[in-house]
């Protein structure tokens, strides 16, 4: 298993247990379960989490979800830290290492939360890049096995830019076997070492991996319909971008050539009137809340995985979850 998660393929091998065991916990939980609701793999331990973007989701599922687990959360913004500043990735590696039982980093170049990793002798959580977003796909894939119960069969579509959330999606629904169909302006497409591997993990388990530039032929007979910001952060002075994404925002006309049963995706924030209309955002068929609710479930199965994988596994046999 890998001891860092920067890419979801990172953690490819035991997706679908991560994900099951996510499931299965959340459950337990909500029915206030004993065992689950004692179930403290991080007791007494700190978890650093990085951010030089600001964050609503993440930073809310990642500080609850540490202390549920019996850890306490250090969040650490960008200005009041000494990173990017006068020290290196690399030094302050080594030094919150010290005092951490991991770290989770939002950073602008993936590049940042590789050396993080490179130089952390406690596991790395990559918490957004500009290349990946892995908390997010793990969460996503949870929404949709628990929205669908049967991932056979499935077609899920993506309509956007070809960024950091699409990455991990595709390679996520590669990983399941899941059919994975995406739609993207022409000059968008999403980083073709990524696309590659999304192919091969798609090749191995017989599903589809199909890219195009036309919504309408991405969406056809779709069960899931997934956009994000047509700008991501980092971004604001690309305003100019949005005109190059006419015909791809998720309204009522599009989603009406999917399966009657279309489920509608965002991993949030939502820019209601770009990407996505109101009427679709607040339609019955939107999971967009449970999809964000998910964040910390999925990330709370991923910490315990990769901080105490024996206490993971235990916990897993116990539910029976198939390991
Ligand atoms: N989806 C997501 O990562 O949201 P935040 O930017 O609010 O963390
Ligand atoms: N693609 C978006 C995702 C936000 C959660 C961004 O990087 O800003």
């Amino acid at each position: 298993m890998s001891e860092h998660l920067l890419a979801i393929d990172d953690v490819a091998e035991d997706f679908q247990d991560i994900l099951d065991w996510a499931i299965e916990f959340k459950k337990m939980w909500k029915a206030n379960d004993e065992i689950a609701m004692n179930f403290f793999p991080l007791a007494d331990m700190a978890v650093g989490s990085i951010y030089e973007k600001p964050s609503t989701r993440t930073r809310v599922s990642f500080e609850v979800g540490i202390n549920r687990l019996g850890g306490y959360p250090l969040t650490l913004l960008k200005n009041d830290i000494q990173l990017g500043k006068s020290e290196t990735v690399a030094d302050t590696a080594n030094v919150l290492s010290r005092f951490l039982g991991a770290i989770t980093y939002r950073c602008f170049a993936h590049s940042d939360v590789a050396e993080l990793a490179a130089n952390s002798s406690v596991p790395v959580i990559n918490a957004l890049s500009d290349k990946h977003h892995p908390c997010q796909a793990a969460a996503d894939l949870m929404t949709i096995l628990e929205h669908f119960s049967e991932k056979d069969g499935l077609k899920v579509s993506w309509v956007g830019d070809g960024n950091n959330v699409l990455h991990d999606l595709m390679l996520a629904c590669g990983i399941l076997g899941i059919d994975f169909h995406y739609a993207f302006p022409k000059g968008y497409d999403p980083a073709a070492d990524v696309v590659a591997r999304a192919e091969d993990y798609a090749k191995q388990n017989g599903s589809e991996m199909v890219g195009t530039n036309d919504p309408k032929e991405a969406v056809k007979d779709a069960n899931v319909i997934y956009t994000d910001a047509f700008i991501s952060m980092g971004e604001e002075d690309m305003k100019d971008k949005l005109a190059d994404f006419d015909g791809f925002q998720v309204n009522m006309d599009l989603v009406s050539g999917a399966n009657d049963k279309w489920a509608f995706m965002h991993c949030l924030p939502a820019h209601r009137g770009d990407e996505v209309t109101d009427a679709v955002m607040d339609h019955e068929n939107s999971i967009v809340f449970d999809q964000a609710e998910n964040r910390m479930w999925a990330q709370m199965s991923l910490m315990a995985y990769l901080i105490d994988n024996p206490a993971w596994s235990a916990m897993g046999d116990m539910m029976g979850v198939g390991f």
